[in-house]
């Protein structure tokens, strides 16, 4: 039973927590992601997405890729590769962790008001 009761309270806990990030990824990133990124991370289920990093579902950008750590750690966009990646995109293309890369034969950086969203999304509390 005391198991139970902690898995209510977890539950309920988390139902009520402040920031619903999964109904904001859909509304805000979600469309973003569809237009910069997933032509080459997830998109196509048959391949696998280019760095190990599948841009298609929440858990999936937060676990980010197989060299530079978390996509997000929440609160903190230093340490959130996906948020270093985009800002390098538009900023300095020609740094190898830049996104999309430079060497891309079509490119959609992510314009400074979809950088600014990021930053809110990985920051809301
Ligand atoms: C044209 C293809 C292409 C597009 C578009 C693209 N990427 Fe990538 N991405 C790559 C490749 C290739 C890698 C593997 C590392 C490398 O070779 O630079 C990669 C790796 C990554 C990684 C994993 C880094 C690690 O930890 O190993 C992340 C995170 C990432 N990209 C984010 C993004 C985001 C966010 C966007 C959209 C703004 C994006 N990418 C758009 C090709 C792309």
């Amino acid at each position: 039973m005391r198991t139970l009761s902690l898995l209510t309270l977890l539950t309920a806990s988390s139902a009520f927590a402040a920031v619903d990030h999964e109904a904001a990824f859909k509304a805000d990133i979600a469309p973003i992601f569809e237009k910069s990124c997933v032509g080459c991370h997830g998109k196509d289920k048959a391949k696998k997405p280019k760095g190990g990093f599948d841009a298609t579902s929440l858990a999936n950008v937060v676990k980010g890729g197989k060299e530079n750590g978390p996509g997000i750690t929440w609160g903190n966009v230093a340490k959130s590769s996906i948020f270093k990646s985009c800002e390098l995109g538009i900023s300095n293309p020609s740094d190898d962790l830049a996104m999309p890369p430079e060497k891309a034969k079509s490119r959609t950086p992510l314009t400074k008001d979809q950088l600014a969203k990021l930053k809110a999304f990985i920051e809301a509390k």
